[in-house]
């Protein structure tokens, strides 16, 4: 029986490795934009996230969003995920990048462009990312001051009917240190595609720079395809 599982799981990893390469293979030389969203906790990705939906029409991906679904469900994973989100750890990489994956193949051949918020939290993922599915044409990094972004994630629990449970004084100030530790790594690894903007500005002053960027990519894609 045991061994039966395990030719079980080998033949399954087997399958998602073809996937995974026919969807990276499918990617290179694609016109449809990755982009990557980063910044610490509260610091506006999902804010400007919306809208970049509204203008472009892209495919919003938020891994926070994703594991919130999944704890949703009340499984015995959805409340260990619960328990590392609530400490304002990471999730490990296998959990994020197989539920960004399930993600991205469905909407694959119907989008116009992937927005991946909150991803990656360390250089480990996004090698992984770039490596299973594509590689990201951009990356944007919403710099904001920490208090700034502690009263921001404050002021929405305050006015939310359901607040998140990581939304809380000790669990935002772990989250702030998760992302502190590994951001610069990140943004080392990545300097040629990244950049980076003020966040602590009002969001349509915020966005006037995402449009630039994003129409700057679009441009770019349009040239290599044609
Ligand atoms: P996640 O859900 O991604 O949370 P986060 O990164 O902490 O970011 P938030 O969603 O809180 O904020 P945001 O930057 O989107 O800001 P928003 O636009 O909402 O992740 C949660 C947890 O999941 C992680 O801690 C981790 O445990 C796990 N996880 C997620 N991804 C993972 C990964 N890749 N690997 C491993 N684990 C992972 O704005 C906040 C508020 O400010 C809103 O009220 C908004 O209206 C307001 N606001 C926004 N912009 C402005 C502005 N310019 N001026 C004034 N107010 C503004």
């Amino acid at each position: 029986m045991l061994f039966m599982c395990h030719q079980m799981a080998m033949k399954k990893e087997a399958q998602d490795k073809i996937k995974a390469e026919e969807l990276r293979k499918a990617q290179a030389g694609s016109d449809i934009p990755i982009i990557w969203i980063l910044g610490g906790p509260g610091c506006g990705k999902g804010t400007q996230c919306a809208k970049i939906v509204e203008k472009y029409g892209f495919t919003h991906l938020s891994s926070g969003d994703l594991l919130r679904e999944e704890v949703a469900s009340d499984s015995d994973k959805g409340r260990q995920l619960q328990a590392i989100m609530t400490s304002g750890a990471l999730v490990p990489n296998e959990e994020v990048l197989s539920l960004l994956n399930g993600a991205i193949s469905r909407a694959k051949g119907s989008s116009k462009g992937f927005l991946i918020d909150g991803y990656p939290r360390e250089k480990g993922q996004g090698i992984a990312f770039e490596e299973q599915i594509a590689p990201a044409d951009l990356v944007l990094y919403f710099e904001c001051a920490e208090e700034t972004m502690k009263d921001r994630i404050l002021a929405r629990a305050n006015a939310a009917a359901v607040k998140r449970a990581d939304d809380n004084e000790a669990t935002i100030l772990a989250r702030l240190k998760t992302f502190k530790d590994n951001t610069n790594a990140i943004l080392q690894q990545y300097v040629e595609k990244t950049l980076t903007i003020n966040a602590n500005r009002p969001v349509e002053e915020i966005f006037l720079d995402v449009v630039q960027a994003i129409d700057c990519v679009l441009k770019k894609k349009q040239k290599v395809s044609a």
